[in-house]
């Protein structure tokens, strides 16, 4: 058995491991001074911290604070935000900065206060409990806007009541960044922070100003839910206290233009304009703002608010005004330690001044820890340890400033570094920046951060030339700094940092090379000599991938920034990324000229010489680079276009890139290096004018400046230096309702407000609408949009997900051993090497499941999946499962993992099918599971024709591919498997959509009853159906290790790990043939559709079938084709299993519908609104699948009048007119309007599993506790379900809770998805509910009618009446289920639709339609969402909030996957990826989720009115995963403007999704890119690389 250690030696050695580090050398300190929440960490425990350990894994698994989450550990999501404050002596004053604790070394701290979030607020009620505790703090904490009284900081009270959380995982990262925002000092208006004085001692801003800044702190964050919205209102609710007309005068426009300054602002229908002059009209007012249903309406009294840029903003400030007379925004001075105020008397500075020296001594074996004092000291240091090796070998000596980059190397590089130096800051020349008059000089460990600030004070010259030059050279540093990773990177990393690490894409160090700067190198040789320094040109510090000019004992002393002069000389940067914010960058650029003006020998005409150039680029080559030969190319040369035009050519031979260059796009790369020379002019003739201009006022003449057309100045700009507009929008649904619904029927419930039976309802489903009157009780809770149960827990961090349930008495950690190859067969395992580290307790692979006679087969539909691969079978994809190591810490575990010693045979990796392509060209299909559906006549026959009846057909042929989608909940994969009476029961907390099945293969893999393994979920950060079924294998890897160890063992996944291996969307491909009849009116009508869709499956089948399932059935989205066929065939794979994701293979149908009417509008050179207009299934059409619209089964039919609404209500013709004016004017800015309609089938496909339970506890209190089959990952299913409860019960929403969902409360239950939570569940609580109403009517008739539920409860208890029932419904038969291959039943009804004798696979439609207007960059392929308007049908709403909530996360989710989400995997497209087959983008840094930036600049939802849904729960319909789709609509937007930018002769093309900055781009076809895409190839068609 390969268990390493008895118990006994066990513990000694997780002792072990807890030894404090130690060191008995005089001249340091060997423990850090370390606060956490305003209290000293006592020095035992300070001890603890060990030189290579995060801050996060201090403050969760030495301190046991887990409000900090991990989300990533690579700084890219934010999870783990929190505030640094340390004493700054230069300045004074306490300095606050957010930081990422999982990238930010804990002795790095030394010296700081660490605020978590458990510091500054809790929704206990005694807040001196929090965490380490937070001192007086409590006294500032918030008081709340309900009645209650709580202890949330105003943050986090307005994030709850915001509905800013969902899953509550970001919430923590993101109430911290907010909290360090507000500990900056201009935050704040002056009325609100008081500074009435004129002292000057706070800065004075506008409301406009702290919207800036608010753009741009959230940028280190990541939500994966809410769709960043109500996250963006709770900031703005604090920011913009008391909004004056000043203020609202600064609201810009998406024109860019303030509305205040803006001269056509009368005239001007931009909705920001008409905001802010409606704002203005409700100050002038004195209008206490809108809230519900005194908001803004868009059509009638009927609608109210929920939430908007201004009303319950408002309310909210009104309420935080008057609530809190303290200074809530000084929490973070007030809870800084006074020791640490490093004045003489009371300060800990003694301390301080004495160097710190930690070594580890733990089995963690983290090497030495350095924070010297002095320059001397540090270079001492590296002197003494360079000789040991160098850095890159892993040995030797390393300086650590932010950590940002070492961190990435010591975690995902696994690199080790015997001796580090970390430099305090009071060495001031490593950290100063300062201006010489010359130059500028900023210390080689100054933070990114201070850069930026120092930047943004020197670049307000006023106009004064002597500050003219400070200005330009400040400004474009500041502005490529806006885009330099996220403000926690930049306010730890160094410019030093960026410089060493040599990063080919670095962003500072093409900046620095066009700007001429100097690196000075400072060492120390000898230890009695003094500091020796030398000078290093920037340009000429780069030598090699990732190497430097730099001696092993140097370090950057300081960088030396020439000041440009104050005329004709200019610096542009550029940058493109995936993604605006927090990416790194594809192509980056610094380029600067310098002007003068000259006359032409010839002819004496003046002109205007380029006199000097400078350009760099990162990400051109393995190095930043100086384009050399296009410099020579421009200098000495006129400053006009002919000289640019010669020089793009000459870059283009300098820069050829082949086809497999590491990191690919190479045709990409090279047309943006173009596309930034080409703006770099444009840029430079505006800068000149400019310059000319304010010299003619002086008098002087200088040569006339080159004229640039009139549709080029758009060319001027790119998104870096362009301040966005901040979001606004609003929330409009039907005034709240108790509507009845399924329970009339299936309850026998009676509807108060309709005197209708259910029956008659139905039947008259498609035209009427159940009354809207409200029903009479006392509490009603349905219709209500109430916050999110656990909205304070998330807000609070207390809030418990799986990886933070307290570690049990010897818990042990697990680490997965993963397969590093694919396409081989697993020859042998050797587990030795791993038992052999200190820490490792066992290593179990197949042989062990099968020594216990567990069953290793997994997978939900075929059992074609292993928990342990075993020896001898053939690797299926890199990263599958070989086996697991337990150990006593995560770190140790996963260096056993590594350390396994895994042998393979028969590689043909080589040949290893990934790419649907692939597998059609090798026939590798799951062939039992393809379906196919048909209706109408033979559609080969009728697409061979050219006419139908005498009228044309037109015919169109193509295909379509969509990418997969990873997704990225923000939680990883986490499962606690605990043991108890001698292993023989189980109970299993995992992070899971699916109890049961988890239960199922937990109790088979560890051979033990179902009935001793008890599946646990309190609730998930996250699912997406990512953890439907997915999650089983890491629950059951932990099973089998804690049976064989009869130890508690947890496993939580890296987030790259649970990237590779876990699955995602399935990326599709689908081939159609299509034809359409031209009308005599020229009308087009769909007449044959032929697709075949194709799905990649990955290597297991999980659940391709029935993805590619719902994709058949969504392939005709609302449009009706007489005759159909279709064909889906889910392709076997060399990737990850693929599996669920919210919509299911629903918006990959969808997609394929939707570019079809597109083909067809381009095709017949029609409006393509008119052509899905006219092609929309009327009342009585049916789905080629056998639903007919409005015979009262698939209930009321919403989406042509939804369209025609829309289409009226935001003018799309109109827009679409404006859009093509716009367009005519502007080469390089186009714009485009999507707008699209969405129908999605509600049910499971599988029958049986349309099915729930719940059961119901009424105690003697008069509360409620619901437990049902359900599982909370952020969607709100446990509120609807109280708020359910509670209208039955007729009490308060707040006295009904639900407990985790636990399979031995309800079992037998199945995963949360498809939608269908609240339609199952919220039934089944209903049915439970009555069942006890039922039962104690009789006590409740006996007493008053006054008699409240705790009176009848306690009643009905001494009659001895059972107050608990379970609950239980199911979808009626004929409501769900479809038999594929059942044949038409002799005597089926003629009447009926084809394919109905199938069965109905849904029971009803959710409908929506949306609108999205996106504005591009032609020139580098960027975009930005301009607006959004979605409207949906969720029937009568239980929750309005919670569903707008999910639609904006749907819909931010569906346009993420359509827009910037691009997973890739090595294949014939990317072999610079190895070994093929492997999925590349495993992290946030190399995969981009949308952002704050990329929310729509003006984004609206609104609720059908009079929806309601005879066939759910109170009148509802499911949410999640319908809006999905509509976030496509900025994919057809962005198509539109794309065929704008091709022009009239563009016709047909296949634009992929996702439409990435790199498609973007490249189907524009413009000069530069054809020029680039190469004359060899097909320019209207080239297809930039892609995976799928
Ligand atoms: C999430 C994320 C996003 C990022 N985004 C970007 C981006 O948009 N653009 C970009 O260019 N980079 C980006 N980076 C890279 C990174 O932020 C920078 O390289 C950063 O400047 C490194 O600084 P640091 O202080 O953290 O370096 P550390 O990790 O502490 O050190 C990095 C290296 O520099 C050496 N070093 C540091 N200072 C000195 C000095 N004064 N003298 C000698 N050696 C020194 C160290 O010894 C080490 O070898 C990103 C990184 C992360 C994690
Ligand atoms: S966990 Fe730290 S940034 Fe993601
Ligand atoms: S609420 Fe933000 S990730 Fe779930």
């Amino acid at each position: 058995m390969p268990i390493n250690l008895s118990y006994e030696s066990d513990i000694a050695t997780l002792n072990n491991a807890a030894q404090p580090s130690s060191n008995t050398d005089d001249n340091y300190r060997s423990t850090p001074l370390l606060y956490i929440n305003s209290h000293r960490i006592p020095a035992h425990l300070a001890a603890l911290a060990r030189p290579n350990q995060t801050l996060l894994d201090f403050l969760r698994n030495t301190l046991h604070l887990t409000g900090s989450k991990l989300g990533c550990g690579e700084g890219g999501c934010g999870a783990c935000t929190v505030l640094l404050s340390r004493f700054d002596k230069s300045k004074g004053a306490v300095v606050h900065s957010t930081v990422n604790a999982c990238l930010f070394p804990v002795l790095g701290a030394d010296g700081c206060h660490v605020t978590t979030v458990e510091g500054i607020g809790s929704w206990r009620h005694d807040a001196n409990k929090n965490g380490v505790g937070s001192n007086n703090s409590s006294n500032i904490t918030a008081n709340s806007s309900v009645e209650e009284t709580d202890n949330l900081h105003p943050i986090q009270r307005a994030m709850v009541d915001m509905h800013g959380s969902q899953c509550g995982y970001c919430t923590p990262g993101i109430v911290m960044a907010l909290y360090g925002l507000f500990a900056q000092d201009g935050m704040l208006p002056s009325s609100i922070s008081g500074d009435n004085s004129g002292d000057g001692n706070h800065k004075t801003t506008t409301a406009a100003q702290r919207q800036d800044y608010l753009e741009e702190h959230l940028d280190g964050n990541l939500c994966r839910c809410t769709g960043y919205r109500p996250i963006w209102d709770a900031a703005r609710s604090l920011v913009s206290c008391h909004h004056s007309e000043d203020d609202l005068e600064e609201i810009r426009g998406p024109c860019g233009v303030k509305c205040g300054e803006c001269p056509e602002r009368e005239s001007c229908e931009m909705d920001c304009n008409l905001e802010s002059k409606k704002q203005m009209a409700d100050v002038a007012a004195d209008d206490n703002g809108g809230g519900c249903c005194g908001g803004s309406s868009n059509s009638g009294n009927e609608k109210c608010c929920s939430s908007s840029s201004m009303d319950k903003i408002q309310q909210y400030q009104q309420i935080i005004e008057s609530k809190h007379s303290e200074k809530w925004w000084d929490q973070p001075n007030d809870m800084f330690p006074d020791e640490l105020l490093r004045d003489d008397e009371k300060s800990v500075h003694d301390e301080l001044s004495t160097p710190l020296k930690v070594m580890d001594t733990s089995i963690h074996n983290g090497g030495t820890w350095y924070t010297p004092n002095t320059l001397e000291e540090l270079l001492d240091l590296f002197r003494e340890f360079s000789s040991g090796g160098s850095s890159s070998s892993g040995g030797g000596i390393k300086m650590v400033v932010g950590n940002t980059e070492v961190g990435i190397e010591t975690k995902f590089k696994h690199a080790s570094y015997p001796t580090m130096v970390h430099p305090s800051k009071d060495i001031h020349t490593l950290h100063d920046i300062f201006s010489t008059g010359d130059h500028y000089r900023v210390g080689g460990c100054a933070a990114l951060g201070d850069l930026q600030e120092f930047c943004h004070s020197e670049m307000t010259s006023d106009g004064e030339e002597a500050n003219r030059r400070h200005e330009r050279t400040a400004k474009p540093i500041h502005d490529m700094l806006r885009w330099f990773a996220s403000t926690q990177i930049r306010n730890v990393a160094c410019l030093g940092g960026n410089l060493v690490t040599a990063s080919p894409i670095s962003d500072m160090n093409p900046m620095l090379c066009s700007l001429g700067a100097t690196l000075v190198l400072a060492s120390r040789p000898k230890s009695d000599g003094g500091v020796v320094r030398r000078n290093v040109k920037v340009s000429d510090f780069f030598i090699g991938y990732r190497t430097v000019e730099k001696e092993d004992m140097e370090v950057i002393e300081r960088v030396d920034v020439p000041l440009l002069q104050d005329r004709f000389e200019y610096c542009i940067p550029f940058k493109q990324a995936r993604r605006r914010e927090d990416d790194i960058s594809i192509v980056t650029s610094g380029m600067r000229i310098k002007l003068r003006p000259a006359t032409k020998t010839d002819n004496g005409d003046r002109h205007w010489e380029i006199e000097d150039v400078a350009i760099a680029f990162g990400g051109m080559a393995p190095k930043t680079v100086m384009a050399r030969r296009t410099m020579d190319a421009l200098i000495g040369k006129p400053f006009d276009s002919n000289s640019f035009e010669d020089a793009r050519k000459v870059l283009q031979d300098e820069f050829q890139m082949p086809d497999d260059v590491p990191g690919g796009q190479a045709q990409y790369r090279l047309t943006l290096a173009c596309s930034f020379l080409h703006r770099f002019y444009l840029n430079c003739v505006e800068e000149l004018t400019k310059d000319v201009a304010a010299d003619k006022t002086e008098g002087l003449s200088y040569p006339p400046v080159p004229l640039i057309d009139d549709d080029e100045e758009c060319g001027v700009g790119g998104f870096v230096g362009v301040k966005k507009p901040s979001i606004t929008g609003l929330q409009t649904y039907p005034e709240p309702k108790v509507a009845m619904g399924l329970e009339v029927e299936h309850l026998g419930m009676k509807d108060e407000s309709s005197d209708l039976p259910l029956a008659a309802v139905a039947a008259a489903a498609a035209k009427s609408s159940l009354s809207d009157k409200p029903t009479k009780q006392k509490n009603n809770s349905v219709g209500q949009p109430a916050t999110h149960a656990s909205g304070p827990l998330h807000c609070t961090g207390e809030a418990i997900y799986i990886d933070d349930i307290p570690a049990p008495a010897n818990l042990l950690h697990g680490s997965l051993i993963l397969a590093s190859k694919c396409h081989a067969t697993l020859a042998s395992i050797n587990v030795e090497p791993a038992l052999s580290i200190p820490g490792v307790a066992g290593v179990f692979t197949s042989e062990d499941i099968e020594r216990i006679g567990g069953d290793n087969k997994v997978g939900p539909i075929l059992l074609d999946d292993f928990t342990f691969l075993p020896v001898g079978e053939k690797v299926d994809f890199v990263g599958q499962v070989l086996g697991i190591v337990v150990a006593a810490s995560q770190e140790i575990a996963e260096k056993g993992a590594r350390a396994v010693a895994v042998e393979y045979t028969d590689d043909v990796e080589g040949k290893a099918i990934v790419s649907i392509e692939d597998a059609i060209d090798a026939e590798s299909f799951w062939t039992d599971f393809r379906h196919e559906m048909k209706r109408g006549g033979n559609v080969d026959e009728i697409l061979n024709k050219s006419e139908v009846d005498g009228k044309r057909l037109v015919i169109v042929e193509g295909s379509m591919r969509s990418g997969g989608q990873e997704h990225f909940y923000l939680e990883p994969n986490s499962t606690l498997a605990v043991p108890s009476e001698s292993a023989t029961n189980l109970t299993i907390y995992s992070s899971t959509q699916a109890p049961t099945k988890t239960q199922d293969f937990c109790a088979r893999v560890t051979n033990t009853p179902a009935a001793k393994v008890v599946v646990r979920m309190k609730r998930m950060g996250g699912g997406f159906g990512g953890k439907e079924t997915r999650s089983v294998f890491v629950a059951t890897a932990a099973a089998v290790s804690a049976k064989l160890m009869n130890r508690p063992v947890r496993v939580t996944l890296n987030r790259d790990t649970d990237m590779a291996i876990t699955g995602g969307r399935h990326a599709f491909l689908a081939k159609y043939k299509a034809g359409a009849i031209v009308e005599e009116d020229g009308t087009i009508k769909l007449h044959a559709l032929d697709v075949r869709l194709y799905n990649n499956g990955g290597c297991k089948f999980d659940l391709s079938g029935p993805v590619m399932d719902r994709a058949l059935f969504h392939v005709d989205n609302c449009y009706f084709w007489p005759n159909f066929h279709s064909v889906g065939t889910s392709c076997k794979t060399s990737q990850p299993p693929h599996t669920a994701f919210r919509g299911f293979g629903g918006p990959q149908g969808l997609l394929v519908a939707e570019h079809i009417m597109d083909h067809f509008a381009t095709e017949c050179n029609v409006s393509g609104d008119k052509l899905r207009r006219d092609n929309m299934y009327s009342l009585q059409d049916a789905t080629p699948f056998g639903m007919r619209f409005g015979d009262g089964f698939t209930g009321m039919w919403n989406v042509p009048a939804m369209w025609d609404r829309l289409e009226k209500e935001l003018d799309i013709p109109g827009r679409r007119q404006r859009a093509a004016e716009f367009n005519k004017k502007n080469k390089w800015v186009k714009r485009g309007v999507g707008f699209i309609p969405t129908k999605f089938g509600i049910a499971f496909t599988a029958k049986y599993m349309n099915q729930g339970g719940a059961l119901v506890h009424l105690y003697t209190d008069g509360t409620v506790l619901v437990t049902h089959g359900g599982t909370e990952m952020g969607q709100g299913l446990h509120t609807k379900v109280c708020q359910v409860a509670a209208q039955a019960f007729n009490i308060p929403l707040d006295h009904v809770y639900v407990n985790d969902s636990s399979t031995d409360k309800v079992a037998n239950t199945i995963p949360s998805a498809a939608s269908m939570s609240t339609d199952l569940y919220g039934m089944a609580t209903l049915d439970a509910c009555q069942q006890i109403l039922k039962r104690i009517q009789p006590i409740k008739d006996s007493l008053s009618p006054d008699a409240t539920l705790k009176e009848v409860a306690k009643k009905a208890f001494f009659e001895r009446i059972d107050l608990s029932a379970h609950g239980f419904f199911a979808l009626d038969n004929d409501r769900c289920g479809y038999d594929w291959n059942k044949d038409c039943p002799e005597g089926f009804p003629a009447d009926l639709p084809d394919n109905a004798w199938k069965g109905h696979p849904f029971n009803y439609f959710t409908q929506g339609v949306a609108m999205a207007e996106v504005e591009i960059d032609v020139l580098t392929g960027d975009h930005k969402t301009i607006s959004a308007d979605v409207l949906v049908d969720v029937g009568s709403s239980i929750n309005p909030a919670i569903d707008i909530g999910q639609i904006e996360g749907a819909f931010i989710q569906g346009m993420g996957w359509a827009t910037i989400e691009e997973v890739i995997y090595g294949d014939d497209d990317h072999t610079w990826i190895r070994p093929r087959a492997r999925m590349h983008t495993t992290g946030p840094g190399t995969y981009k989720i949308p952002a704050f930036n990329d929310v729509p600049e003006s984004f609206n939802i609104s609720l059908l009115e009079n929806a309601n849904n005879p066939f759910a729960v109170h009148s509802s319909k499911a949410v999640g995963e319908p809006p999905f789709f509509l976030g496509c609509s900025v994919f057809f937007a962005i198509k539109d403007a794309i065929i704008a930018a091709r022009g009239s002769g563009g016709g047909y093309f296949e634009f992929r999704l996702p439409a990435t900055s790199e498609r973007i781009r490249m189907a524009c076809s413009d000069d530069i890119a054809s020029e680039c895409i190469g004359s060899d190839r097909d320019q209207s068609s080239f297809q930039p690389q892609g995976s799928f």
